[in-house]
């Protein structure tokens, strides 16, 4: 008797209906061949991580029989106490006033995501997400169904209608919002929009993520307060604010270490720890162990030299932009994080636009169209400078300034 292979796309959950590869990851994987100038990763410049320091971290676990046995351990699915402490004295200098149990350790950040998303979203509750957002946090929430409502740029100064906006919706949405130099745009909210986010979160009796993946990475002008900071001075306690802070050391530390947390009122955090248990137990000990040992010291100085290196970068491709694109290209000008979202004359796509700069000007990027939950924008890309050297940056964007003057 033959056997055929299961049909498992009719065995799946009714949720992968939701979740699936976007198509750029295709073109993406071009990017691998060596001749290409890449615009695309949005990933962390290598020769910024602390190397050494994580080493010599490593290094210290080992050294003693007690730690080295710790640190090889299971351990609590909150986080590691001395990184959770660490990391509630570090949130209360930054207006946020909490203790050790308003912090869950995460694997990154975008495990956050995910988990937010279990504890918070029924099939068909509503998600309001900035238009372009975040498309990992997308990625996240798609897989427990929800529906979206996405605000354009400026939706937030204009003075919405809450109950307009929610009209034929499930009450009590979930707000995503990346207040800090988001992915893609490069963008901040002022902070009369901060104060127009909480008080429409007030009036819908919304739940708000705020994702800082980008926070610590200032390299002009003056922090703003969080949402969650902004959020207790109205409240008065994080025990009764309705915002979720995500926080990571990917963007400032290693990706690779998976250290990310959320901060937030206890009874969430209770509910999310149990979370975290069904899902993977917890972070690794170890590297939870080396990534206190890292913050310990000097973090703060090595902050100061990631926001000068990225600021240089940002610097460079800004004054490229604006040399070389032709007229009808506009572009954000971040002043933190890794991006800048460029938008294209009207009816240029940046789907089109990527094939062929890969095939005319070895250039590439990412196009902006999977960053949008409701209505894609197709006339727009999204440009990282955290990989690039200075030399490439400006050599890209003459590169791409040239095909798009002739596209
Ligand atoms: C806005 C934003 N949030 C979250 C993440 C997830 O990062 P991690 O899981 O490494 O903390 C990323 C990664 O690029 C991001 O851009």
């Amino acid at each position: 008797m033959t056997s055929s292979s299961p049909d498992w796309a009719a065995r799946f959950s009714d949720r992968m209906s939701r979740v699936h590869a976007s198509e750029i990851r295709e073109l993406l994987k071009l990017l691998d061949q060596p001749d290409i100038l890449s615009f695309a990763g949005g990933i962390p410049d290598p020769g910024l991580f602390p190397a050494d320091r994580i080493q010599a971290a490593y290094d210290r676990a080992f050294a003693r029989p007690d730690t080295a046995r710790q640190a090889l351990q299971y351990s609590v699915s909150e986080g590691y106490l001395p990184l959770r402490q660490w990391i509630a004295a570090r949130m209360a200098r930054d207006g946020v006033a909490c203790g050790e149990h308003n912090i869950m350790l995460t694997a990154g950040s975008q495990q956050a995501l995910d988990l937010l998303g279990k504890l918070f979203l029924s099939r068909g509750d509503t998600v309001m997400v900035a238009r372009p957002t975040y498309l990992g946090a997308l990625g996240a929430f798609n897989a427990y169904e929800p529906a979206y409502l996405d605000l354009p740029e400026g939706a937030l100064s204009d003075g919405l209608d809450p109950e307009a906006l929610m009209a034929g919706r499930a009450p009590q949405p979930l707000g995503y919002f990346v207040p800090d130099f988001a992915n893609p745009t490069g963008q901040s909210l002022t902070l009369d929009e901060r104060t127009a986010l909480l008080d429409l979160a007030g009036a819908l009796d919304m739940t708000l993520i705020e994702d800082a993946a980008y926070r610590e990475l200032r390299f002009e002008g003056d922090a703003l307060p969080t949402l969650l900071a902004l959020d207790i001075a109205r409240c008065g306690s994080i025990e009764a604010a309705r915002t979720l802070f995500c926080g990571t050391f990917s963007k400032t530390l290693s990706p690779a270490l998976r250290i990310g947390w959320v901060c937030g009122p206890r009874a969430v955090i209770e509910k999310l720890v149990l979370l975290k248990q069904g899902a993977d137990l917890h972070v690794s000990t170890i590297n939870q162990m080396v990534a206190h040992g890292v913050v310990c010291e000097g973090y703060d100085q090595h902050l100061g030299t990631l926001r000068a290196a990225y600021g240089a970068k940002a610097a460079v491709l800004l004054a490229a932009l604006e040399r070389h694109m032709p007229p009808g290209v506009t572009w954000s000008r971040p002043q933190g994080g890794m991006f800048v979202w460029v938008t294209l004359p009207d009816g240029m796509d940046g789907k089109v636009l990527l094939e062929r700069a890969l095939a005319e000007e070895r250039v590439a990027f990412v196009p902006g169209e999977p960053f949008f939950a409701e209505v894609p924008a197709a006339n727009a890309i999204r440009l990282s400078y955290s990989l690039p050297s200075a030399a490439q940056i400006e050599d890209g964007a003459a590169r791409l300034a040239r095909l798009i003057a002739r596209a």
